[in-house]
């Protein structure tokens, strides 16, 4: 079957304006020459560290805001001529959304407002309501005020906002923010439930890799306006097979010695948090004993060395600081 793509982008650039000084502005790449295809019917991941892009490239591709540069479509439409089909086509649910439900509505009349709002007929609302409802283990509370149900609950309820209208593309940036280890696990699972009934194609964009990991079928994991990578975990993970890493355990590490460590060749990677030095090398060997003399030198009492498997949190640190490093 081929491959379609639902969502096209090529070097995407979009430009703010931010203050320097008095009156005096400077031109910024929020995003940075950005080329990303989607595919129909996938869960596809944003990652990347706060202020990467992620959101920007959200709005370009829901319509909401204007490219400067490069060219686009999403569902076929182009994004600078018919932004408004597109944005009648898929549904946005922001980090902020649960701030559209109202306190004075039940968890049920809020989305009978929305049902309103959004123009679905009339004849249809009462059934696609009740089936959300239940769809969302919602049923329950719809007689309930949102602030009498969970944080989780009140997510759902903006998740359910905008499914009134069945899209194709549902935009979800940082779905489970603010919620705890449950609320959230139950929104990954309603994420994945979508997903498989309604065949919506799922863009998310999240702080959590273990979440990209249980959901996307691929990533792009962003930094400074760019796509350093993008593939499936899998294959971000093969592709990093030559690397090894290694955690040395101390009580403490001047910033200076980590500062001189990131300068020798063999080392891609390395942080220490927790009295835990962690290093990510291509020479295993040769930097464990570069290590542990340059340690020894400082006085620094070594309490162990392990060697340790790659995560995909390690993935994330190296491709988002390797621009830096070079
Ligand atoms: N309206 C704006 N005007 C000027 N700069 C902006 C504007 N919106 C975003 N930015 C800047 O663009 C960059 C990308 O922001 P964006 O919100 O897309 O990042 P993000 O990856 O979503 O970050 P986070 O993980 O914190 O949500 C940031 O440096 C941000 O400060
Ligand atoms: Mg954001």
């Amino acid at each position: 079957m081929a491959i379609e793509n639902i969502i096209e982008l090529e070097n995407i650039v979009k430009t703010y304006k931010i203050k320097e000084g008095f009156r005096k502005f400077k031109p910024f790449n929020a995003i940075d020459g950005v080329s990303l295809n989607i595919e129909k019917g996938e869960i596809f991941g944003l990652l990347g560290t706060n202020g990467a892009g992620k959101t920007t490239l959200i709005k370009i591709m829901a319509g909401l805001l204007e490219a400067d540069k490069g060219s686009g479509k999403v569902l076929g439409y182009d994004i600078y001529e018919n932004h408004k089909k597109i944005r009648s086509n898929v549904s946005l649910v922001a980090p902020t959304a649960d701030v559209g439900t109202d306190n004075n509505l039940t968890v049920k009349q809020n989305l009978e407002f929305w049902a309103v709002v959004y123009n679905l007929p009339k004849e249809k609302r009462e059934e696609r309501i009740d089936y959300l409802l239940t769809f969302l283990g919602l049923k329950e509370y719809e007689n309930f005020w949102p602030m009498s149900i969970s944080a989780g609950m009140r997510q759902k309820l903006a998740i359910a906002r905008s499914l009134l209208v069945q899209n194709p593309i549902l935009f979800l940036d940082e779905p489970t923010v603010k919620l705890d280890a449950k609320g959230a696990e139950s929104i990954r699972k309603f994420i994945k439930k979508i997903n498989v009934e309604f065949n919506t194609t799922i863009i998310l964009t999240t702080h959590y890799i273990f979440e990209a990991e249980e959901l996307c079928s691929r990533v792009a994991i962003m930094n400074k306006g760019k796509i350093r990578s993008c593939d499936t975990i899998n294959n971000l993970r093969n592709n990093l097979e030559k690397y090894d890493s290694f955690t040395i355990k101390c009580e403490t590490l001047k910033a200076k010695t980590i500062e001189r460590l990131k300068l020798e060749e063999n080392i891609i990677e390395c942080n220490f948090k927790n009295n835990e030095l962690k290093i990510i090398t291509d020479k295993l060997e040769k930097t464990i004993d570069l290590t542990t003399r340059a340690l020894r030198k400082e006085n620094i009492q070594i309490e162990s060395i392990n060697t340790t498997e790659y995560s995909l949190e390690d993935i994330f640190i190296k491709v988002t600081t390797e621009e830096e490093k070079i």
